[in-house]
């Protein structure tokens, strides 16, 4: 099982294009804005790129939308712009890889174009389509981005399912001409030289055709989770999809699996390769709430965090993968979840939870400015904000008599915007983004964080990054090492060892802003430092505020 594999031995950074950099002066990052940093991204290490969509798109929910996969969103710039940045990117060492959402399409695509026009349309069966029930939607579920699932269409007098925005109706797995169309559209991007597919919400492709009603939640929806996640032939649709594309090129999979079990991480990632390299899920992401209770006020809790890490780690060595991550597009913030974004703390605790994932069995993801220790945002007024699940939440709350501080303060917790504002790079106006006016202001913090000081800084949080993804390609410990975790109850200090052979590491670190005793520290006192975020010794067997640092013997 530990076969040497690339995918097992990279580190990934994620673009959202959109915010990362603006080339052409209209608000928006894109692809040659993107080509322009790729030596920035080689001096940070990574050596996968996973792009977030770039395709046209009528960007109802940021080109998570498509309405044609095989055409370049001409605010992003043109095909040639992509193959010059694709070539750019191999000459660096770094692999690119797509993202893959066909879950569902765009509204505007001309499949759901001809689907919608009436029940004998040759594209009909390409959706969804099913007659109401007592003059109501055919079922009870709720879409992600608040609302029904089930949208009316006056055309032919059907509803039509879209687990997300009324412009994304899913698409009919069911059907086999819907499967192969994607896999050609798959070998057209394998074709052009790509490295991957990351994919969308591929555990929701399988629905049970009999469309249940689900258990009613807090907005009166039912609940489509136990319906479609994991449904009933989604394994079926990915091996068909690994035979017909994936087997016959050299490509990174990852699979977006909300609601994944480590039984089902354990099929969809198997080892012996039959689907998908690994699976991103959800369950540390949503131990302060998760999608049902996502704009409820809790916190992580760090025992808890141990628990979940460690479960996965322990039950995929050998036999699945993991993918490491903290943050996404869709996810506040780690540093201002966990962290400490104080002036004091902020750059210790970033690096804190840099090395805390980092060394653990999977493959690491390092979401944009995260390198440089990027924060929430808080917007004073809801026009300051762009994102579809937002804006529909804010709305759906004030109806429901929530006082708009309170609305503001889920928002400032959990909304997607957090990691959506552009990224940092420099002191100036907008942050060196754009020239012109960004799609989304720029957190006023960048006059303080952004990447020409972190460049300027041999201590910073990105060459903490730079240090880390070294090390990982160093030590193989890393990549293939055992995991255990150590202090399990301890609610200040993640504690946990890896080992190969003869090979040990100890990483431990404290999560708090008070001091942590920690007797591993003693234990440990001959190993060789390898990476710490602190400068001096402090009181033996103790961690200072957010300390943590990685020992090898
Ligand atoms: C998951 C994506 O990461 C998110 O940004 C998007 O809104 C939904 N899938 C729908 O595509």
């Amino acid at each position: 099982m530990n076969e040497k594999t690339w995918w097992k031995e990279s580190i990934v950074y994620q673009i959202y294009p959109r915010s990362f950099q603006d080339s052409d002066g209209d608000g928006l990052g894109d692809l040659n804005g993107i080509t322009s940093r790729m030596e920035y991204l080689k001096q940070l290490g990574i050596n996968v790129i996973w792009l977030s969509p770039v395709y046209e798109s009528p960007c109802d929910d940021n080109g998570y939308d498509i309405s044609n996969y095989r055409e370049i969103l001409t605010d992003f710039g043109t095909m040639e712009d992509y193959d010059r940045m694709l070539l750019k990117a191999h000459e660096c060492g770094i692999r690119i890889v797509m993202d893959l959402v066909v879950n569902h399409t765009s509204d505007e695509h001309p499949w759901f174009v001809e689907s919608r026009k009436s029940v004998d349309n040759p594209y009909r069966d390409f959706y969804i389509w099913r007659e109401g029930r007592d003059r109501k939607e055919p079922n009870n579920w709720g879409s992600c981005f608040s609302g029904s699932a089930w949208q009316w269409d006056e055309e032919t007098r059907m509803y039509y399912l879209h687990l997300f925005s009324k412009k994304q109706p899913d698409l009919n797995w069911d059907n086999p001409r819907v499967r192969e169309e994607v896999y050609d559209m798959m070998r057209f991007w394998c074709e052009k030289g790509i490295d991957g597919f990351r994919m969308d919400v591929i555990s929701m492709i399988s629905k049970d055709d009999h469309f249940p009603d689900g258990e009613v939640g807090p907005d009166g929806y039912g609940d489509f989770s136990p319906y479609v996640r994991n449904g009933p032939h989604v394994h079926e649709y990915l091996k068909e999809m690994n035979r017909e594309v994936l087997s016959k090129y050299d490509l990174l999979t990852v699979g977006e699996c909300s609601g994944v079990t480590i039984e089902e991480a354990k099929r969809y990632a198997s080892a012996d390769g039959s689907e998908l390299d690994m699976v991103f899920q959800f369950e540390h992401m949503d131990l302060d709430g998760g999608e049902t209770f996502k704009w409820n006020d809790r916190s992580i809790d760090l025992v808890e965090l141990k628990a979940v890490l460690s479960k996965w780690q322990g039950e995929l060595d050998g036999k699945a993968w993991n993918s490491l991550y903290w943050c996404n597009h869709d996810q506040p913030r780690m540093l201002s979840r966990l962290g400490n974004t104080s002036p004091s703390y902020r750059e210790t605790s970033a690096k804190m939870l840099a090395i805390c994932l980092h060394m653990m069995q999977g493959t690491p993801y390092v979401y944009q400015g995260e390198e440089l220790g990027m924060t929430n945002v808080r917007f004073a007024d809801i026009s300051q904000y762009q994102d579809i699940e937002t804006l529909n939440m804010y709305k759906e709350r004030l109806d429901e008599g929530y006082s708009k501080e309170e609305i503001m303060n889920s928002i400032y917790a959990k909304g997607r915007d957090n990691a959506r504002t552009p990224m940092q790079w420099s002191g100036e106006v907008n942050a060196g983004f754009t020239k012109g006016t960004p799609w989304l202001e720029v957190n006023p913090n960048y006059t303080k964080i952004n990447a020409e000081s972190e460049l300027s800084d041999p201590d910073s949080v990105f060459y903490y990054y730079q240090k880390l993804i070294r090390l990982r390609k160093e030590h193989s410990v890393f990549v293939n090492g055992e995991f255990t975790l150590l202090m399990e109850e301890d609610p200040q200090v993640f504690a946990y060892i890896r080992k190969e052979g003869d090979t040990e590491v100890l990483v431990c670190a404290n999560f708090s802003e008070t001091p942590a005793a920690c007797d591993l520290l003693s234990e440990w006192k001959d190993g060789e430092v390898l990476i710490w975020n602190y400068k001096e010794k402090g009181e033996t067997g103790v961690l200072r505020p957010y300390e943590a640092m990685m020992i090898r013997r």
